[in-house]
C-alpha cells in the first residue's frame, strides 16, 4: 500500500466512523448529510466483479484464501444457485489443499475441514429453524478457523458484525459478485485485494 492510499484509507475509516454516529443524530441536515456520507463510503469500500462462469467463482474462492486468517467469518449471501457453493469450494480447496470433494452441506448444515494451519468450517444454514440451533452445529467451536457461511442471516445475533459479507447475484447466464467488508481489519485487507 502506497503513503498516500493509507492516508486515503486513515480518513475514509475516521470519516466513517463519525457518520456512523451522527447517523442517529435528531438535527435533520446533519442527518441527511451523514447518510451521504455513509451511502459513500460504503460504495468506496466495496468492490464488484463479474464472475462469467463456474471456473472464475472458483478462482476467486482461491485468491481470497489468501486473504483469511483464523477467527475469520465470511457470509456468503445470495438466492438459491446463485455461486456461494461454487466459491466457497475453491476457498476451501486453496486451504485445504487434501482435500478431495467439498459437498455442499445442504443436509449436514456444517462440513469441518481440517487444513494444515487452521481448520475451515463450512455452514449451510438454509434449513436452521432458529439461531439457537446454532449452539447444536458447533458453532462456539469454530473461533479456531475459519467460518464461511451460507444462507447467514440464519444465524440472527450470532452473527459477529466485523466480517466480510460477499453478496452474489444473477447476472443473465453469469454471477456478479460484491464484496463488502466490515470492520477496518477487514476494509484493509479488502483495499488490497484485486482480482
Ligand atoms: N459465475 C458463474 N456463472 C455461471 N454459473 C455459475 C457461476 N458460478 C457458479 N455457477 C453455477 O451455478 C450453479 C449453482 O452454484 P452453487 O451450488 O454454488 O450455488 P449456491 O449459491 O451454493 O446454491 P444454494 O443456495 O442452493 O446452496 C452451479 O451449477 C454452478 O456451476
Ligand atoms: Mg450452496
Amino acid at each position: 500500500m502506497t503513503h498516500a492510499s493509507f492516508f486515503l484509507f486513515l480518513g475514509q475509516s475516521a470519516c466513517y466512523r463519525k457518520a456512523c454516529h451522527h447517523a442517529n443524530c435528531r438535527n435533520f441536515d446533519r442527518k441527511r448529510w451523514c447518510l451521504l456520507v455513509l451511502f459513500y463510503m460504503q460504495n468506496v469500500m466495496t468492490q464488484t466483479y463479474e464472475l462469467e462462469d463456474e471456473a472464475r467463482t472458483l478462482q476467486l474462492g482461491a485468491e481470497l484464501a489468501s486473504l483469511v486468517k483464523p477467527g475469520d467469518v465470511i457470509a456468503l449471501h445470495g438466492g438459491l444457485g446463485a455461486g456461494k457453493t461454487t466459491f466457497s469450494r475453491g476457498l476451501i480447496c486453496a486451504l485445504v489443499p487434501v482435500v478431495e470433494d467439498v459437498p455442499s452441506p445442504t443436509y449436514t448444515l456444517v462440513q469441518a475441514y481440517d487444513g494444515p494451519e487452521f481448520p475451515v468450517w463450512h455452514f449451510d444454514l438454509y434449513r436452521l429453524e432458529s439461531p439457537d440451533e446454532m449452539d447444536e452445529i458447533g458453532w462456539d467451536e469454530t473461533q479456531d478457523g475459519v467460518a464461511l457461511i451460507e444462507w447467514p442471516d440464519k444465524a440472527g445475533s450470532r452473527l459477529p458484525a466485523w466480517r466480510l459479507d460477499i453478496v452474489f447475484d444473477f447476472e443473465g447466464e453469469h454471477r456478479r459478485v460484491t464484496l463488502e467488508p466490515h470492520g477496518e481489519d477487514w476494509q484493509k485487507r479488502c483495499d488490497e485485494f484485486r482480482f
